[in-house]
């Protein structure tokens, strides 16, 4: 079993905690990523979970054996840097071979286990090339098949597709989701790109400011975000918010702003505020000529099949998914109402969905 978990995990580096209090349980064969923008602690979070940084406080668990304290070279977990860490003056094979030779392996187990690993990532063609002559996507295969090789229990990546171009990360995207559906290893992977973390994961922590804020499977993030901080990181572009002056009773179930209706989603907390903010994600708006929010026309994208239409509103900027077909122009007047009732209501002063079922429930 290579279930990873961390307990009430803190990093300081003097006054300033760049990890606090982080509760994790990671299943056995996982692909889990921990996204976040940068200096969320994605990076030092991995790092303690390597052995290569120690925690201020906390605990860390690989399968049943607390290793907090253990050493990186004794951890059994193999950390992949950004991939083109390779020796540059090596043939492939030398770079699969190197860390087996290192740690004393016999001759013969070094072959059968390059000559798995290389028929696993389709390099076992270029293994006399040199690592100069490759392509980016083949140094990416050898750079895991050096990982792959040590069998380790658990695989970290911090952002190993970091350098390559957009058509190139959508590639290695996929070899890798197949690459671990091939071999079944508990992976913890970071990034910061939301459309890599919902495309490669089992389940996502978002991270900000040291903290998770939610850890679940890509739907449910997107669709039960627990903070606003969450709501807005995913999606492109991320939801939108209408914040309001008022409190919201258990029993109401409409809300009428400026004359706009929005059901209230049942099953809501009371807020104890006086403020609080809906969300709602672009694609739950729609524009109509009467009987939403007045506002106008300040931006059109084209996203091959849809459109973003921004409409600066008395509530700030609002963002409308619509159909291609629509036809809007800058500066023009224009309404726009929820589609539907798929509308989160946050608190205004912890920023939390009121949807208590939303917190919380990977921790437990
Ligand atoms: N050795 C260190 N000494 C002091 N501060 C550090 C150290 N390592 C990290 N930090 C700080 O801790 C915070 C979290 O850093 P970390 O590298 O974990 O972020 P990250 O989420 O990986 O960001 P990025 O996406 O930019 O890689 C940052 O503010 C960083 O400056
Ligand atoms: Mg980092």
């Amino acid at each position: 079993m290579s279930k990873i978990k961390i307990v009430n995990l803190q990093k300081s580096f003097g006054d300033f905690t760049a990890v606090k209090n982080s509760n994790l349980t990671i299943n056995d064969k996982e692909f889990f990523v921990l996204l976040g923008p940068s200096g969320c602690g994605k990076t030092t979070t991995l790092r303690m979970i390597a052995g290569l940084e120690l925690p201020t406080s906390g605990e860390i668990y690989l399968g049943e054996e607390e290793v907090g304290m253990l050493r990186a070279s004794e951890r059994d977990i193999a950390f992949v840097f950004q991939l083109f860490a390779l020796y540059p003056h090596m043939n492939v094979k030398n770079n699969l071979s190197f860390p087996l030779k290192m740690q004393g392996y016999s001759r013969s187990e070094i072959k059968t286990r390059v000559e798995e690993a290389a028929k696993l990532l389709r390099i076992d063609h270029i293994l006399n090339s040199n690592i100069s002559s490759l392509s980016g996507g083949d140094r990416q295969r050898v750079a895991l098949g050096r990982a792959l090789v040590r069998r380790p229990k658990a695989f970290l990546m911090d952002e190993p597709l970091g350098t390559l171009d957009a058509e190139f990360r959508e590639l290695m995207c996929l070899e890798l989701k197949k690459l671990h559906i091939d071999i079944g290893a508990t992976t913890v992977y970071v990034t910061h790109d939301q459309l890599e973390a919902m495309s490669l994961a089992d389940r996502i922590a978002v991270m900000d400011g040291g903290e998770i804020l939610q850890a679940d499977e890509p739907s449910v993030i997107y669709n039960k975000p627990a903070t606003k901080f969450v709501a807005s990181f995913i999606g492109s572009p991320g939801m939108n918010f209408i914040s309001i002056d008022q409190g919201i009773s258990n029993e109401q179930s409409t809300l009428n702003i400026e004359g706009t209706n929005f059901n209230i989603p049942k099953q809501y907390e009371i807020s104890k505020g006086k403020k609080n903010s809906f969300g709602i994600r672009p694609e739950n708006l729609s524009l109509t000529n009467e009987g939403g929010l007045k506002g106008s026309v300040f931006g059109v994208e084209y996203l091959g099949s849809r459109k973003i239409v921004t409409i600066k509103t008395n509530f700030g900027e609002l963002k409308v998914k619509t159909d291609i077909s629509t036809s809007v122009k800058i500066n023009e007047n224009v309404q726009v109402k929820p589609s539907n009732d798929n509308i989160i209501i946050f608190d205004g002063e912890t920023d939390k969905s009121l949807k208590s079922e939303f917190m919380n429930k990977w921790q437990k």
